[in-house]
């Protein structure tokens, strides 16, 4: 079976590009945000996924407003990156694991997710920059990856309960994949921003932190938000969280936040970072000795906590 190591989360702001191709990593601007991922780093070398199922948004490289898919997934050996005009670098392509897409396909659309299949598909900045703060400096990406994309662009958009389920579809299609891998989640973009009209530079940081907290505890609370609501408190493009929403429906075990960074502003956005731990469900996977496979430590009952949505806490008025 796939092992889901846990999740992360991270914004994708395209100029990360620049920096990192200038070298700009401990200019004061940039600093407190490349810092952030220091953490990450350790975690990812403990840790070495083999495989990384990326939840991003294109931003027109694939998809345009003419043709937009809801959800779209790669099913390829090989994703490249191409001009994308932000007058950062091309980033060098990264391997596919088509076998391990297709398995995911298969329990997703069994699951009512009707997937677009894409054996052909480009990766944007929401995918490379996300991957060059990971990995950096390396010549090969270490790992392969499945991308799925999720319109937060062209409305209507799919609702914040949809991603979760999406991501929980995947993550039981990784807890039946036969195969011994080890796979993180990403989900990138967000948090709060808006790139456009009169609401431009918009940026909430009391709604991210609470987006942040709940993520980890609590994600169904997040579900009562419309995505009308979610953007007039997030701002247009900060629904870009979406992608968030769908990593941490994947995580299928016992789920505790790891690391964060929150620092305002990378160019117009919140940039924000995560590390979301995942611990297996069964005694043997946590090491416990006293031979229970339910509930020994508490663990599962924790976990059952964690997926039940509808027993949450009132949050009061949305804020
Ligand atoms: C910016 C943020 C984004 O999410 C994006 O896709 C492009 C640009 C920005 O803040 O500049
Ligand atoms: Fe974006």
């Amino acid at each position: 079976m796939a092992r889901i190591i846990g999740g992360i989360g991270t914004t994708h702001v395209p100029s990360i590009g620049q920096a990192i191709a200038e070298g700009k990593e401990n200019d004061p601007y940039w600093s407190p945000f490349f810092r952030g991922f220091d953490y990450v780093h350790g975690w990812l070398a403990r840790e070495k996924p083999d495989v990384a199922v990326v939840f991003s948004n294109d931003h027109g490289l694939n998809f345009f407003l003419d043709k937009l898919p809801t959800f779209a997934i790669g099913a390829a050996n090989e994703y490249r990156n191409e001009d994308e005009g932000w007058g950062i670098p091309v980033s060098k392509p990264a391997a596919g694991d088509a076998d391990l897409s297709w398995h995911l396909i298969n329990q997703l659309v069994g699951d009512g997710f009707d997937m677009t299949i894409c054996q052909e598909m480009l990766i944007d900045h929401a995918v490379t920059i996300p991957m060059a703060l990971m990995w950096p400096g390396e010549r090969v990406w270490p790992v392969k990856i499945v991308p799925i994309s999720i319109n937060t662009v062209q409305h209507p958009l799919p609702s914040l309960a949809r991603c979760l389920d999406l991501g929980r579809s995947v993550g039981r299609a990784l807890d039946a994949y036969d195969k011994d891998i080890k796979v993180v989640v990403i989900g990138t973009g967000g948090l709060s921003h808006q790139l456009d009209g009169e609401r431009a530079g918009f940026i909430n940081k009391e709604f991210d932190l609470l987006c942040m907290d709940e993520l980890g505890r609590n994600p169904g609370v997040l579900t009562r938000y419309s995505i009308t609501q979610f953007i007039e408190r997030a701002g247009a493009q900060g629904v870009e969280f979406l992608n968030w929403m769908a990593m941490r429906g994947a995580l299928t075990g016992a789920v505790s936040e790891a690391h964060r960074n929150y620092h305002i502003p990378i160019s117009n956005t919140a940039a924000a970072t995560m590390v979301l731990e995942n611990v297996l469900v069964t005694a043997k996977a946590h090491g416990c000795t006293s031979g229970k496979d339910v509930d020994c430590c508490g663990v599962k009952s924790k976990i059952e906590a964690s997926k039940k949505p509808e027993q949450i806490p009132a949050l009061g008025v949305l804020r």
